[in-house]
């Protein structure tokens, strides 16, 4: 999603290096459609840790997206509170919201949310230009490169293939640099070794950099990647497990199933 707003000044995103990137307390989301209503979230609270990479695992429909569209302070909760760096996104206005979260936190959509009509290259500056930040536009080509579309760049979405459409959408996340990065599917449409590629850049991004990165996933060979797993079902938490006690994807697999049995 590319949100065309112009830079303002006098609006200053206040956060807390010190605070956790996000923490989330007794958050609960509805979704009401006609008569029903559906708890997307009922009564979730979390802490993710600075440089922490962390994977989202459970059955669809069971809240993953939702809960990276709080999150990021796309969807208000009913209840509950959303802190990003300290700051409670509920308590905030579209505007700086929208400030906030162009710097602070990199999305990478389920749906990539590219730009039709620009180029790869020009879906990726557009955030940060929108934003004045000319001095990031040097960092494109070593962001191209690092993840294998520098011979993308000139290539409308349409033109390009689902992998490579992800791989914009995902440099159009990093090249703010920003503190909290949260990824909806990202290696959904990618093949196996771009898959790999990906899972390894994040890593990098948190080991290296420090960054903080929340991928939601259905794969375990991606979710082994990260040092905690989130697992959730019907709106709930119900799992929160290391994997470093999982030498391979199959025995995380393994233990994702068993939570999920368990708790029926
Ligand atoms: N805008 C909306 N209006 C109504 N219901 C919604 C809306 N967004 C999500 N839901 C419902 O909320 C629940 C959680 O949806 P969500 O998209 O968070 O699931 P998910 O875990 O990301 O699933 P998937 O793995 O299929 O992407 C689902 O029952 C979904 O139908
Ligand atoms: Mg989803």
């Amino acid at each position: 999603m590319v949100e065309l707003l112009a830079p303002e000044k006098t609006v200053t995103p206040v956060s807390s290096a010190s605070a956790p990137p996000l923490k989330l307390e007794g958050v609960t989301k509805r979704f009401r459609q006609g008569e029903s209503v559906i708890e997307a979230l009922r009564n979730v609270s979390l802490t993710i840790e600075q440089g922490q990479f962390v994977a989202i695992m459970g059955a669809s429909g069971c809240g993953k997206s939702t809960l990276l569209h709080v999150s990021a302070g796309l969807t208000l909760p009913d209840e509950g509170s959303v802190l990003v760096e300290g700051a409670d996104l509920t308590k905030w206005n579209d505007r700086r919201l929208t400030l906030f979260r162009r710097r602070r936190i990199g999305l990478v959509f389920q749906s990539f949310n590219l730009v039709p009509t620009l180029t790869a290259e020009e879906n990726i500056l557009l955030p940060v230009l929108t934003d004045g930040r000319k001095d990031l536009v040097a960092t494109l080509d070593p962001l191209l490169e690092r993840l294998g579309i520098a011979g993308r760049r000139k290539h409308r979405p349409d033109a390009m293939s689902g992998g490579e459409q992800q791989r914009v959408a995902f440099a159009r996340a990093l090249i703010s640099k920003p503190a909290l990065i949260l990824a909806d599917e990202p290696t959904g449409s990618l093949d196996s070794v771009s898959g790999q590629l990906i899972c390894r850049l994040l890593k990098e991004l948190c080991e290296q950099e420090g960054r903080t990165i929340i991928v939601v996933t259905h794969e375990p060979s991606v979710a082994i990647w990260a040092e905690r797993v989130l697992v959730m079902k019907d709106g709930q938490l119900i799992g929160d497990f290391a994997t470093g006690e999982f030498g391979e994807a199959e025995a995380l697999a393994a233990h994702y199933q068993h939570l999920i049995t368990a708790s029926s």
